[in-house]
């Protein structure tokens, strides 16, 4: 109380007052930056999940592998901010702490994959850097990140239409590390699935999980490119559902021409298959000026890394000049994601 009298009479109480204010306001940004770092650095050494498994852990089995002055610097800060406990030589992760690395975990893993983007954000800005020269994302938390969110809405959407659609054989495009046709094999007891990579390592991947998975007897995971598969259609006839989540505007950079070849491609090669489709809406900016939601975050990430992201309007374009008719759709602004079921 006195030193802050003594503050009052230093600088006067409006002063004091408005500088107070001001240091307040500025400490979000600047934790969160602190936060994210600590997180992820317990994230990548695996010392986060040894820290969720167990009730407590000490601080002896936590360091084993690690260098022990760093590990001790960032628990007593997440230990001040009320995201861990370190005392008597034990650690545990408390309840705000295991709140955060539930659904929202996904939101840290995403960012963390555009950590080494923002690292070089200086360089790129000043132009002695470029994204894809020297700079490149975390692909694997990429996948892990977006896996997680989808599990929030996209995949229970997706999953809803297939159900109400009665779909049994399921080809999904781009299906990453298979948490989207793990979702779908979990929700819906009669289907089947393809899943189709183009990228090796991720294939490898999802054959390593699925090996793993109870559902390794439904599903098939195959290296494949969505623009060449006229054998897989004459293969598998009975494939009743094309999915594809967050995987067309992949190829968007290279124009709308692009995925409206490929859809009628694919309309051509199955002809009687439902085609699904789960993707990024933008949303004009003045919306998020108003609501700022973490699609801003989103937003950022991908203009950042020449990704580009198509409006609910533009989708409908791409569908009805590949002759596709929207049997249904879903376009959810809070996540600024769209559902589409096409014929
Ligand atoms: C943004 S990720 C989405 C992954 C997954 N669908 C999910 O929901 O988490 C896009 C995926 O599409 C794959 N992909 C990109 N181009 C492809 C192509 N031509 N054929 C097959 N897969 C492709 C990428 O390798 C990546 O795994």
């Amino acid at each position: 109380m006195n030193q802050a009298l003594e503050i009052i009479r230093l600088l006067g109480l409006a002063k004091a007052v408005r500088t107070k204010t001001r240091f307040d306001r500025a400490l979000p940004h600047v934790r969160g930056y602190a936060v994210c770092g600590c997180l992820w650095a317990l994230l990548e050494t695996g010392a986060l999940d040894r820290l969720l498994d167990a009730d407590s852990l000490p601080l002896d089995a936590l360091a084993q592998g690690l260098d022990r002055r760093v590990l001790e610097s960032i628990l007593g800060y997440l230990d001040g901010l009320g995201l861990v406990r370190l005392q008597d030589g034990r650690v545990r992760a408390l309840a705000r702490l295991r709140r955060l690395m539930a659904e929202p975990r996904g939101f840290f893993e995403l960012t963390y994959a555009y950590a080494p983007v923002f690292a070089r954000l200086p360089d790129m800005l000043a132009g002695r850097a470029a994204y894809g020269r020297g700079v490149a994302r975390l692909g694997k938390y990429v996948g892990r990140g977006s896996g997680q969110l989808c599990r929030t809405l996209p995949y229970p959407v997706m999953a809803d239409m297939l159900r109400r659609r009665g779909a049994r054989l399921v080809l999904d495009l781009g299906c990453g590390d298979l948490a989207f046709l793990f979702f779908v094999c979990d929700a819906l007891p009669q289907v089947r699935a393809v899943g189709i990579d183009v990228d090796p390592p991720t294939v490898e991947y999802a054959r390593e999980v699925l090996a793993a998975s109870p559902h390794k007897g439904r599903i098939e995971v195959r290296p494949a490119d969505m623009f060449d598969l006229a054998a897989l259609a004459r293969e598998r006839p009975d494939i009743d559902a094309i999915t594809a989540v967050d995987t067309y505007h992949e190829y968007l950079a290279q124009g709308e021409e692009k995925v409206v070849g490929l859809l009628r491609q694919l309309r051509a090669e199955f002809p009687r298959t439902l085609l699904y489709v789960g993707e990024f809406c933008k949303q004009p900016h003045e919306k998020l000026r108003s609501r700022p939601t973490a699609f801003l975050e989103h937003h950022l990430y991908h203009d950042l890394t020449n990704q580009v992201i198509a409006d609910a309007a533009a989708w409908r374009r791409m569908f009805a000049a590949a002759g596709l008719a929207v049997l249904e759709e879903k376009v959810f602004d809070i996540v600024g994601h769209g559902y589409f079921v096409l014929r």
